[in-house]
């Protein structure tokens, strides 16, 4: 069910223990992931893993999210994942630019009880975020798009989070490029940067967590 693991620094074997130690797959991941994996059998690592989408809808309960954003949407999993953990009253914004790939995605929020809870808007995502208003009103975003746009999501992200709120940020660790000298491809130069400028961006806690392919959390300082 897992497949490879994202998390190339734990061998298949711990990953399955990792999978089997946290709450169960529902049949409705269970068949997007299969879904993906038909349909776009080539783009399958593009979707967050298994346990990083049971740590997203635990994250997104126990801070208690109403109004959640994503970057990289693609079939769905991630938004299916944060859209079950918001309250009754809880919103998603998704941003993709693919109607392709978010076909899959309604799809899957239908069957999952939570399509009405997500809009989807189809544009560059820096258009769709520096179109909202400047109001500090998300609890949660994700950031899982194009690595070079990173740091100008987050910035424009940063403007419209609540104080005490969570940006997550995916792939954070590159498989392991983000620490290799000789690796100058853009998304991994990208990344390094990205990654430096939290560090030292006090106007946020941020920890890289070990998740998936590595999941930077930071929080807004008040
Ligand atoms: C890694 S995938 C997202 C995976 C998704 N979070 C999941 O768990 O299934 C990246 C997505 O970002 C989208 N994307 C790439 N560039 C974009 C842009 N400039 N604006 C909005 N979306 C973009 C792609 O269409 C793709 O669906």
């Amino acid at each position: 069910m897992a497949g490879q693991p994202k998390s190339f620094f734990l061998s298949p074997e711990l990953h399955d223990y990792l999978i089997d130690s946290g709450s169960p797959i529902d049949e409705v991941s269970k068949w997007l992931i299969d879904q993906t994996a038909t349909q776009v059998p080539e783009l399958t690592r593009m979707q967050i893993s298994p346990e990083q989408g049971s740590f997203m809808t635990l994250m997104t309960r126990a801070l208690m999210v109403n109004k959640a954003i994503e970057i990289g949407t693609f079939t769905g999993y991630s938004s299916l994942c944060i859209a079950r953990g918001l309250g009754p009253k809880g919103s998603l914004l998704c941003c993709d630019v693919s109607a392709e790939w978010t076909d899959i995605a309604k799809v899957a929020w239908a069957r999952g009880g939570v399509a009405e809870k997500i809009s989807l808007v189809l544009a560059p995502a820096i258009e769709t975020l520096r179109g909202l208003p400047l109001i500090e009103e998300f609890d949660l975003a994700f950031i899982d798009a194009d690595k070079e746009s990173y740091e100008n999501y987050y910035e424009e992200i940063l403007l419209r989070l609540r104080p005490n709120g969570v940006i997550f940020v995916d792939n954070t660790l590159w498989s392991g490029a983000v620490l290799d000298p000789s690796n100058d491809e853009a998304d991994t130069v990208a990344l390094r940067a990205f990654n430096k400028k939290l560090a030292s961006d006090n106007r946020v806690d941020v920890t890289l967590l070990t998740i998936g392919d590595g999941l930077t959390m930071a929080r807004k300082r008040e």
